[in-house]
């Protein structure tokens, strides 16, 4: 049975929640399920932006059929082909062959490589700045790549005011009732699903969404539809302002992130510590993380939050400890950069995770270290402590300069 929700009123949400998915591409942890956001406008002609995820097209054929009420498909506007998006491109064509798929030639190249249908017959060829009416809309279209993938677009509906923003703006989790913004707690409900959206899914490219971002801004905005999470219609501002400032790679937080790894336990009793004595030399912001009880993905969003960072690993058959080089291997493929950066080194034989971890981030863009690498041997005695005590000093004089 359909299940669709008005946003405007000719236009409507006819998309999808997923809320068994545990792993997002194969890759993402997901703790509250998946949105996969479609769009039908009902104007003289019919409009569908953008498909749906295999896990929810049922339903999004079902839509269709009820919005259509018997009427023809026109067109197809394809944003993004990943298959979160375009998994259900191919069936619809085949339902509906009167239908014409809009989208740039990079859209149309993409596309080829997934359908069995003839694209050329069936596409509606567009460039940048085109105009598409359908009656009382009219779209036209932005590149936008690399957010997230080379071939990406974005619509603006130009009568409405509306951005459809492709993966931009997305967050992770399944809908909750409402899918607009303005219904849930920003800080809460939107902000750390959206952070660990665009750390794990586009954070790598933060030149390519601050270009697009900046042509977004000549355009009269009135509403972003993303292709997961919420439709926004207020407060742009607070929305925008955190993709600059994730784009620009700069920290959301002056304040220091540790992160260990500790098979007995000794390492974290040198992160806690340090820790304690940051405390008491005046910093109030910090977060402590276990690496190898959390996934890299889940950690990637908070080293970005945080102006400093702390690695406090063990050495493990003379590298680093696996857990914290799959942290470290995502930190440099997502491209993190201007951090400042100490360390914690511990090993029994011959520790030697420190000087590895120091070359690691001399291989990033705008590190500086902090302090000198403070050394454990099996565990923490008046000499490490010291060193601890020391590097906490140096950390907080930076952190409050
Ligand atoms: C599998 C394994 C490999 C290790 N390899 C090294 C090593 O190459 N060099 C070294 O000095 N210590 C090595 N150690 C010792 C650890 O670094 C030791 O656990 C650490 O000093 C104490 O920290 P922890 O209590 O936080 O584990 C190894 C330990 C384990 C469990
Ligand atoms: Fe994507
Ligand atoms: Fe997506």
């Amino acid at each position: 049975m359909h299940c669709v929700y008005k946003v405007t009123d000719n236009m409507y949400w006819i998309g999808g929640n997923d809320r068994k998915i545990r792993v997002f591409e194969g890759a993402i942890p997901v703790y509250d399920g998946m949105a996969y956001n479609s769009f039908f406008i009902d104007d003289e002609k019919t409009v569908v932006l953008d498909t749906v995820d295999e896990a929810v097209s049922k339903v999004f054929y079902e839509n269709i059929d009820y919005l259509l009420a018997g009427r023809g498909l026109d067109y197809v506007i394809v944003n993004h082909v990943e298959p979160d998006h375009s998994a259900s491109l191919e069936d619809l064509i085949l339902r509906h062959p009167e239908a014409k798929v809009v989208g740039t030639n990079k859209i149309k190249a993409m596309v080829k490589q997934y359908v069995s249908w003839d694209v050329d017959e069936v596409f509606y060829d567009v460039k940048e700045g085109a105009q598409l009416c359908t009656g009382a809309h009219t779209f036209t279209f932005v590149n936008a790549p690399m957010v997230h993938w080379p071939e990406v677009m974005m619509t603006y509906e130009i009568s409405t005011g509306t951005l459809f923003s492709a993966d931009a703006f997305g967050i992770f989790g399944a809908h909750n009732g409402n899918i607009f913004a303005d219904k849930y707690d920003f800080d809460l409900e939107w902000l750390p699903s959206a952070r660990k959206y665009y750390m794990t899914i586009v954070g790598k490219y933060g030149k390519f969404t601050e270009a697009i971002l900046a042509k977004a801004a000549g355009l009269p905005i009135n509403m972003i539809c993303p292709l997961h999470g919420y439709i926004i219609r207020k407060d742009f501002d607070k929305y925008i302002n955190a993709y600059h400032t994730w784009a620009r790679y700069e920290a959301e937080e002056t304040g220091v992130l540790i992160l260990y790894a500790s098979p007995y336990g000794n390492t974290k009793n040198a992160a806690e510590i340090l820790a304690c004595e940051l405390a008491e030399n005046g910093v109030d912001r910090m977060k402590l993380i276990d690496v190898s009880a959390t996934d890299p993905m889940d950690i990637l969003p908070e080293v970005f939050r945080f102006s400093h960072l702390v690695i406090a690993s063990t050495t493990y058959n003379a590298e680093i400890f696996v857990k914290m080089e799959a942290a470290l291997f995502e930190m440099k493929s997502m491209g993190v950069q201007n951090k400042k950066v100490s360390i914690i080194q511990s090993g029994s034989w011959n520790p030697a995770s420190g000087k590895l971890i120091r070359e690691f981030f001399e291989g990033l863009k705008g590190i500086e270290f902090v302090g000198e690498v403070a050394t454990v041997r099996s565990s923490v005695k008046q000499d490490s402590a010291e060193q601890i005590a020391a590097l906490a000093r140096e950390i907080a004089a930076s952190v409050n300069a």
